[in-house]
């Protein structure tokens, strides 16, 4: 494996007010490559939902970095995860992003196998003259080294070298437990899905997602067609939130080892939330902290590519890395499972109108993606500024925000909206930069 020397692509001094990342982390197609087997080879990746892949033979297909990944739960009911490529010739396999499959069958030269990954046929073979050495091979799926859930959300590992998933999630589970946790009886993906790509670096995402600072201006546009609302013209059923209202809120982070960090902002229009008629029964079972903190807008980033939004629709996001130039995103809007119907609209509502290639939002984000990775062409100019911005606010350990919840964050911050912190990013980017020199998940990083 070949590692870099990350000094000169992430300077990180925040003692000294510094915290830098250097264009070519979003541009330079070698790095790309070196991510592929530095980052997504050694680290979890979020693969799919358990209520996905909830009955026998159900199954979904995600991907670790490039690789294809097929996830399935055989006819006994346990659950596994391969490559989904095909032994004979490394085709991919299965190509539907979820379904129901007793076989799956290769559509290149018919080669099947079953759902716990076994080579069930090799078309043919009897007529075939293979010799012994050909039979005495494994034809079966290749399983990746680690598959384990949490909260109902699934991940994978093609490294058996990395911590274990509950070490590598750590102090960032509640916020799981936040998202996952809001039905009486689990959550469902809804049907459907927003898939979309960008011509921009997948970091861009990342960075955005946790990036506050970003919304009165990208998102100006929105905030007029909200002004327009409120004078009761156009889409008044989509049970927006009130961005007027939001900017006036508390607001701050948490960083996590392991690259994770949260941003929230107290929730301005607490009744707009699709949970809201139902709170008593959520506080009667996750009890009044969790409960109040369900209400308020989060995002949480799980490195590296994948975020479980809250802030206006609860979503989970993924950006998966095609080139170094090149991302595709994919939005799947999740709900509680048995979630009153009337509900369940006001939720899609909210969602397909903010999120999504034809939603308010998301296009005016990627059309700047792209703009900022044409920018990274520019010669001369190297380091990206402000990722320092909210440094001197900044404190170790946990806030009384964190001691409520009771985690023990590696880093907090609480202020006015107006801070815009892009504090969030310094966890991602130190464990970028741990994991691209060579350096293991989470170390030396302190925790208080
Ligand atoms: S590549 Fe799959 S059967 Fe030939
Ligand atoms: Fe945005």
């Amino acid at each position: 494996m070949r590692f870099v020397d990350t000094s000169a692509l992430v300077d990180d001094r925040p003692h000294q007010g510094v915290f830098r990342v250097h264009r070519d982390v979003f541009a330079d197609a070698a790095l790309f490559e070196l991510e592929m087997e530095n980052v997504f080879g050694r680290t979890w990746a979020f693969l799919g939902t358990e209520s996905q892949v909830a009955k026998p033979n159900d199954f979904i297909t995600a991907w670790i970095g490039r690789t294809p990944i097929l996830v399935a739960r055989d006819g006994a009911g346990k659950l596994a995860a391969f490559l989904n490529i095909c032994p004979h010739k490394g085709t991919q396999l299965a190509h539907a992003e979820q379904g129901n499959a007793k076989y799956h069958v290769c559509a290149y030269h018919g080669w099947g196998f079953d759902p716990a990954g076994k080579n069930v046929d090799i078309k043919d073979r009897a007529a075939a003259c293979y010799p012994p050495a050909f039979e005495a091979q494994n034809h079966d799926l290749v399983p990746i080294a680690r598959v384990t859930a949490y909260g109902g959300l699934i991940f994978g590992s093609l490294s058996p070298e990395v911590p274990t998933l509950d070490d590598y999630l750590g102090e960032l589970k509640p916020f799981i437990d936040m998202a996952m946790q809001q039905g009486p009886h689990g959550m469902e993906v809804v049907r459907g899905r927003v898939c979309y790509t960008y011509r921009g670096n997948w970091k861009l995402q990342m960075e955005n997602a946790m990036d506050q600072y970003h919304l009165t201006s990208v998102h100006a546009s929105y905030m007029s067609v909200m002004d327009k609302r409120r004078q009761g013209e156009g889409h008044t059923d989509a049970h927006q939130f009130d961005w007027n209202k939001r900017v006036l809120q508390q607001s701050g982070m948490f960083n996590f080892s392991h690259g994770h960090s949260v941003t929230w902002i107290n929730q301005a229009e607490v009744e707009k939330r699709p949970i809201y008629p139902v709170m008593d029964e959520i506080r009667s079972r996750v009890g009044a902290v969790k409960a109040d903190w369900m209400l308020k807008a989060k995002i949480a980033l799980i490195f590296p590519n994948f975020q479980i939004a809250d802030g206006t629709t609860l979503n989970l996001r993924t950006f998966r890395p095609i080139s170094v130039g090149l991302t595709e995103m994919r939005l799947h809007c999740i709900a509680p499972i048995g979630e009153d119907p009337a509900l369940r609209r006001w939720r899609l509502r909210q969602f397909e109108d903010f999120f999504g290639a034809s939603g308010f939002a998301s296009p005016d984000d990627a059309a700047c993606f792209e703009a900022a990775q044409r920018g990274y062409a520019a010669r001369p100019y190297d380091w990206l500024q402000g990722y320092s911005r909210g440094i001197t606010s900044l404190r170790d350990g946990a806030d009384e925000h964190a001691a409520q919840l009771g985690i023990r964050p590696v880093a907090s911050l609480a202020g006015d909206f107006d801070l815009n912190c892009e504090t969030t990013l310094h966890s991602p980017y130190r464990e970028w930069a741990r994991l691209m020199s060579g350096r293991s998940s989470g170390e030396n990083e302190l925790q208080s």
